[in-house]
């Protein structure tokens, strides 16, 4: 192993690639802070068992893949495989369930840990966006969510992805048709393995889930949840699909899709990316109404999502997306000499202070050299000045895009450089 290697499962965010994933951030939060969603932040870990009773012990989430530890104080701890259940622990303990607006609605940006293993877009440190609106239960809120977040990847200019809707029903329904799944797969007189053979028995619904080709052939005939759900969830979510069409968001109903973590009700969604080969989900979510309860809180029916950052940077690349991401430097200041690098550094100090993204060629190199270092900048103006152009009182100021230089007087720069920064085509 190389000495400077990311530990495995893990990439670090270095320029010019790491521009994207602050762009995408941003491109998802900014559709959920004009809808009324505050940001929140919680700590990378938290008590295992707030994952180990919110996510669900049955779950590969938590009982494969968690990273946890004991601390030297004895504290069991995790690192947090995702944002939900955090959020939900935040919420309460700060009482914003209780200060009288409902929903809580929240957004979050950061970092989630799962010991995967690891391939093309799986990782095993990956940055997530995230949105909880918590305490309320009505289909709009579930429809808001969904169309946020087809607004977010819209935003950035993303086409191929398709949003996968389903029902998981509640905990009146859900029960007798996880019993009469259980009591069909069970019955299979078919070689499963091991550790399908224990999903039936624990968590029932995964096995739907199950992508080998040998399985799903065995599937076939299994009782729907759709034939299942209450005529409350059914009326629920007959609502959110009129919604969504209303609002022109185009979904697929996926009665297979479960989720691999075990807090949803109802509503469930995932979006998927075609580009991107099997792991393809850039995102997903659903309604969680009885998390709260599973965790120790009152009940609080609530419904979220969370947008894979990594996943969604994938997606812009497969499908050639190149997000107008301004250059970081717009003048960039080459002094010829002692002298001028007093003057200039002072000139690069005032530009930045009036808010001009400006650099400085540091370390006192040539002058072909430090205007290699503007070309790559990519800055629209250079600023060069030696002996004789500072004993002129001038600086010459060179438009990179048309190659055109001209003196200009030291006092007037900045102003001169701002007037041509805002004009229209700049
Ligand atoms: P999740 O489906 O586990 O849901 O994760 C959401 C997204 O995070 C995935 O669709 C994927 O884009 C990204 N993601 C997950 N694991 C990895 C990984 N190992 N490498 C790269 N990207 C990954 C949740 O986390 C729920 N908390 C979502 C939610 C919020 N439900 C309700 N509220």
């Amino acid at each position: 192993m190389s000495t400077f290697q990311a530990p495995k499962g893990t990439y670090d965010l270095t320029p010019p690639r790491s521009a994207k994933f602050l762009a995408v951030r941003e491109a998802i939060s900014a559709p959920l802070r004009n809808s009324g969603y505050g940001y929140i932040e919680t700590p990378g870990f938290e008590d295992v068992n707030l994952f180990a009773r919110g996510v669900g012990e049955s779950t590969d989430i938590v009982s494969k893949e968690m990273y946890a530890f004991e601390t030297k104080g004895g504290d069991k701890l995790a690192l947090r495989p995702e944002g939900t259940a955090s959020v939900l622990r935040a919420a309460l303990e700060a009482n914003l369930h209780k200060a009288g607006n409902l929903p809580v609605k929240l957004w979050y940006s950061g970092s989630y840990y799962r010991y995967e293993r690891p391939q093309a877009g799986r990782y095993r440190h990956f940055s997530q966006v995230g949105a909880e609106a918590i305490g309320t239960e009505d289909p709009a809120l579930d429809a808001e969510l969904i169309i946020l977040a087809d607004q977010a990847y819209r935003s950035l200019g993303l086409t191929r992805f398709r949003i996968l809707l389903n029902s998981l029903g509640d905990k009146e329904c859900r029960p007798v048709y996880r019993e009469a799944l259980q009591g069909f797969l069970r019955d299979l007189d078919l070689d499963l393995d091991e550790e399908t053979r224990r999903r039936i028995e624990i968590n029932p619904l995964r096995v739907l889930d199950d992508k080998r080709t040998d399985v799903r052939k065995q599937l076939v005939g299994a009782p729907m949840l759709r034939d299942y759900l209450c005529d409350a969830c059914k009326a629920y979510h007959e609502e959110v699909r009129v919604l969504l069409t209303a609002a022109g968001v185009v979904y697929e109903d996926d009665e297979k899709l479960v989720r691999g973590l075990d807090y949803y009700t109802r509503t469930t969604f995932e979006f998927v990316h075609d580009g991107l080969g099997s792991q393809s989900a850039v995102g997903g979510g659903g309604r969680y109404d009885g998390l709260s309860e599973m965790i120790g809180g009152p009940a609080l029916p609530s419904v979220g999502w969370a947008l894979g950052v990594d996943r969604t940077v994938l997606a812009l690349e497969a499908e050639g997306v190149e997000l107008p991401i301004p250059a970081a430097t717009s003048v960039y200041a080459v002094p010829l000499g002692e002298e001028a690098r007093r003057v200039l550094f002072g000139l690069v100090t005032q530009l930045r202070r009036e808010g001009v993204a400006t650099d400085f060629a540091f370390g006192g190199r040539g002058l072909k050299g430090a205007m290699k270092s503007a070309n790559r900048s990519g800055a629209r103006f250079t600023l060069v000045a030696g002996e004789r152009d500072l004993a002129e009182g001038n600086v010459q100021l060179k438009d990179m895009e048309s190659g055109e230089q001209e003196a200009v007087a030291l006092a007037d720069v900045s102003e001169v450089i701002r007037g041509r920064l805002s004009a229209p085509g700049a």
